[in-house]
């Protein structure tokens, strides 16, 4: 392995000092000396919270304090002193009641990312701030027609999203199926990136990772660097993958198993899709199907192109072309029969057959402005007082959403999922429905959306969440 300053020196030397830091998740090195980045620990999974008799009631304390990083003790936030957070189990139809307690020295709040709930009053409601040593009760009512899936939470307090994102603050939601999938195992992956500094206290992102979006230098799977994950060969596993990385996006692959893709971020297919891997953006969630090969299989992020910050750097975030290994699957002993096929799923409604009751453009650019970069939806900033899209309830919207600048932007809904019906100017024929939806530099992606419910006031932004934090954010009312 390189040492890191030279590895770093080249990329600064060849690729221009933007750019570098645009393609961290080029890098093929995990941290600095010290760290536990050996495999070989068995996966852990973050707490397990189950809704029961229709109602979950929980407590998340974000604060920092010590937590257990790739195998060291560390310094980072955290709620309930897990790194991920507790996962939330629940089911269509209960009631998800969290009280949050701000231990941290900075506002904070708790956003239930892709949760199809109110967002009005203590809903999830992203205007809400909790200050240091308060607390804020938050009562989500799930509809009974939930979309099944994975989702997840985090803070969502603007200018500080990055920080404590980054910094350790995130969990997994799962809302479970009206039908039972048959599997062996159930595992929740939460993929996420940091950077420790000596002392194993999380580092000061550059002005240069704020304006590309930091990408931490270790790259995580519940809190653990390369970790391993057993089975036995015909064993049928369910993996629920959350990409929490503030900016990295995640090329993710398994190679030598077989994989099937249940559903992305929001509902499930009719039926299974065999995939040979899949892409996450920040933000997104997928719901795996692994069923086991006899042998080794090494789940890899492979490198991508999210584009740089322009000038002279721009699109140049090319790699030495290596993955990251992020957890090895070992798969042995005594083969197991088959399970039973997935059941078919209803199809999700298919937007593109409804009238559309209203049209918009929205822009997603980068410009000089307030003293430095800025990232912009329709050449502005975010400013919690306007309203820049007001959406008239019962209706279905298009959208059409542009990427002016020479990077990716993942652009995200609150509640409403969205369903693509076009990428870069070719219609798509399935339905897929995203809460958060990559938009390729200069590229054009159009959606749809069923604004069906919940009257309320929200937000809209990119997923890297540095550009949300520096403006790349609007206001959605619904009425
Ligand atoms: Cu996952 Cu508005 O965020
Ligand atoms: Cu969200
Ligand atoms: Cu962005």
């Amino acid at each position: 392995m390189q040492p890191i300053s030279r590895r770093r020196a080249l990329q600064l030397g060849g690729l221009g000092l933007l750019s570098a830091v645009a393609g961290g998740a080029g890098l093929t090195w995990q941290s600095a000396a010290g760290f536990d980045t050996a495999p070989g620990l068995a996966l852990t999974e973050p707490e397990l919270l189950r809704s029961s008799g229709g109602g979950l009631q929980v407590t998340l304390r974000a604060a920092q304090g010590p937590t257990r990083v790739a195998g060291r003790d560390s310094t980072t936030l955290s709620y309930n002193g897990g790194l991920p957070g507790p996962t939330l189990y629940l089911q269509p139809g209960d009631r998800l009641q969290v009280r949050l307690v701000n231990d941290l020295d900075a506002p904070t709040n708790l956003h239930v990312h892709g949760l199809y709930v109110s967002p009005a009053g203590n809903g999830d409601n992203a205007f809400v701030v909790v200050q240091p040593g308060e607390s804020f009760d938050y009562d989500h009512q799930l509809p009974d027609d939930h979309p099944p899936g994975v989702y997840w939470y985090h803070p969502h307090h603007h200018g500080m999203v990055a920080d404590q994102v980054f910094g350790g603050l995130y969990g997994a939601i799962v809302v479970g199926d009206p039908e039972p999938v048959a599997v062996t195992r159930e595992r929740v992956l939460v993929i996420s990136d940091l950077t420790l500094d000596g002392s194993g206290r999380v580092s000061a992102p550059s002005a240069m990772a704020r304006m590309a979006g930091r990408e931490g230098e270790l790259l995580l799977i519940n809190g653990q660097s390369r970790p391993v994950l057993t089975a036995r060969p015909g064993e049928r596993e369910r993996w629920r993958i959350v990409n929490a990385c503030s900016a990295r996006y995640l090329r993710l692959r398994l190679d030598g198993q077989q994989l099937q893709l249940l559903g992305l971020d929001s509902g499930r297919y009719p039926e299974p899709r065999d995939v040979e891997g899949v892409v996450l953006a920040p933000g997104n969630r997928s719901d795996l199907l692994v069923t086991a090969n006899e042998g080794s299989g090494v789940l890899q992020a492979l490198p991508y192109d999210r584009g740089g910050t322009g000038g002279m750097m721009a699109g140049s975030t090319s790699s030495d072309g290596a993955g990251i290994t992020l957890a090895t699957l070992d798969v042995t002993g005594a083969a197991v029969a088959a399970l039973p096929p997935v059941a078919t799923q209803p199809s999700a409604r298919d937007l593109r057959g409804l009238t559309v009751g209203g049209r918009r453009d929205l822009t997603f650019a980068m410009g000089m402005g307030g003293g430095g970069v800025q990232f912009t939806i329709d050449g502005k900033v975010f400013d919690p007082e306007r309203v820049d899209q007001a959406v008239q309830l019962g209706t279905v919207e298009e959208w059409t959403l542009t990427n002016a600048s020479s990077m990716d932007h993942p652009m995200h809904l609150h509640v409403w999922p969205m369903q693509v019906v076009a990428e870069g100017g070719k219609p798509l024929d399935e339905v897929m429905l995203r809460d958060v939806v990559n938009i390729p530099a200069g590229s054009q992606v159009t959606v749809r959306v069923a604004f069906d419910r919940y009257p309320g006031r929200t937000v809209y932004h990119c997923h890297i969440l540095d550009h949300e934090d520096n403006g790349m954010m609007g206001v959605l009312t619904a009425t």
